[in-house]
């Protein structure tokens, strides 16, 4: 599968992988701030902005695997900083547990390594077919808006709200449901987590209801090489919502593998 990316900067390379029902759009501050000394490759994952939307459950190691692909096609070879948000981050996980020798260093962000309980399951598939049906991703964009961001971004920027929720809207009813249908079977991971030897920056806001903070503690206790950076002042798209201090976090993170 080829995949729409962006790709900015030059040096040792980071990818970064957006979340559900997002695109590449999601880094465009990491995508700055990170290419002053890094090559900073964000793919749209399956499904999501411009890449491509096939009738099909998307699991993680699918879109895992399309992004070693992309890597591939760009001839990097050799080991990379790997960090992504909530689905991103399942991808990131799965990456580094199907493709070990890619991973030089995970960044899980709002994200977490359980998987869906049987209920939640159940209700992905039923949004997945809901949206199908709709041929748009409206319902879905509306049930996650409200639990996406933290209190002081509602509070003191609420003009960040409207241009993510549209990106959210031009998902595609089957990018959608793939991502759903995938999420919905992706595998616990949790005691996978002492198999992941690289350097992991865990990071969460601390508002974030969706992969909240004590998952986020206990996963990176899980780590063997773990470490964990609570972010003010965000929710669940801590990235979006306080670049500054997630930005600070991972510079200091790849500095310290160099
Ligand atoms: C995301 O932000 O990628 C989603 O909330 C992940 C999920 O639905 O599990």
């Amino acid at each position: 599968m080829l995949l729409a990316f962006t790709e900015q900067g030059s040096g040792p390379v980071v990818v970064l992988l957006h979340g559900f029902p997002l695109s590449r759009v999601m880094w465009a501050e990491q995508l700055k701030t990170l290419s002053e000394s890094y090559r900073v490759i964000a793919p749209d994952l399956r499904g999501h902005g411009e890449s491509p939307a096939p009738d099909a459950a998307y699991t993680m190691d699918l879109m895992a695997d399309d992004v070693v692909e992309l890597l591939d096609g760009l001839g990097v070879s050799e080991p990379v900083v790997v960090g992504g948000l909530s689905m991103g981050g399942y991808v990131a996980l799965a990456m580094a547990l199907k493709h070990p020798g890619r991973v030089r260093a995970l960044m899980l962000i709002d994200t977490k390594a359980a998987a869906d309980s049987p209920e939640a399951a159940q209700t992905r598939e039923e949004t997945a077919q809901a949206v199908l049906k709709a041929g748009n991703s409206g319902e879905v964009v509306a049930a996650m808006i409200p639990k996406l961001f933290g209190k002081s971004t509602l509070a003191r920027h609420p003009d960040r709200v409207e241009p993510l929720k549209a990106e959210m809207e031009k998902t595609s009813a089957s990018g959608v449901a793939g991502a759903l249908r995938g999420m919905a079977i992706r595998p616990d991971r949790r005691e996978q987590l002492a198999e992941i030897a690289v350097p992991t920056l865990v990071i969460v806001g601390e508002d974030d209801v969706i992969a909240p903070p004590a998952e986020a503690r206990a996963m990176a206790e899980a780590l063997p090489n773990g470490r964990l950076e609570v972010v003010s002042d965000a929710g669940h798209l801590a990235p979006y919502e306080n670049p500054d201090a997630v930005d600070q976090a991972i510079l200091g993170f790849l500095q310290g593998l160099n």
